[in-house]
């Protein structure tokens, strides 16, 4: 038997994305939200919000998280678990289809460390717009 449960594994992100959040800098909301990835590999990154005070220049938690693995080379997000100061807190709009375009098979966790639900991209991004989409497109001549 795996000494890393899949439970144990969620529990970890979900304490990941909990330390995460300390660092959000939200001056502006003072909404904290931090969120934890995993990778096909195994990775883990974090992310917390960033605001501005152009309001517009703001990145999500899990933006953050996602843009640090991408940059850094991973592509296939395997799990998500998001966190804030509040209670569940779902991603926003922009970032499901982010999450989308590096992990249509995600779980996303959502709650906190002692309490939390699973969710699929499916249930959160029904009928979602990919790169599958794009690919079967003809390129046409404008
Ligand atoms: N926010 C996130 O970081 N993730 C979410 O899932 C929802 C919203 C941030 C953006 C902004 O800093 C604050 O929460 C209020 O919208």
């Amino acid at each position: 038997m795996s000494k890393n449960t899949n439970d144990e594994i969620n529990k970890r992100l979900m304490k990941e994305a909990e330390k995460a959040r300390l660092n959000a800098y939200v001056p502006y909301s003072h909404f904290s939200v931090g969120a934890a990835l995993m990778t096909e590999s195994g990775e883990i990154y974090t992310g917390c919000n960033i605001e501005s005070a152009s309001f517009g220049a703001t990145n999500c938690a899990e933006r953050t998280a996602i843009f640090k693995a991408v940059s850094e080379g991973h592509r296939n997000i395997k799990k998500i678990a998001i966190i804030s100061n509040l209670n569940e807190t779902y991603p926003c709009g922009i970032c499901r289809q982010v999450i989308a375009e590096f992990g249509l098979d995600a779980e996303i966790i959502i709650g906190n460390e002692d309490n939390f639900k699973i969710l699929t991209m499916d249930e959160i991004l029904p009928h979602s717009f990919t790169k599958k989409d794009l690919d079967k497109s003809e390129k046409v001549e404008l």
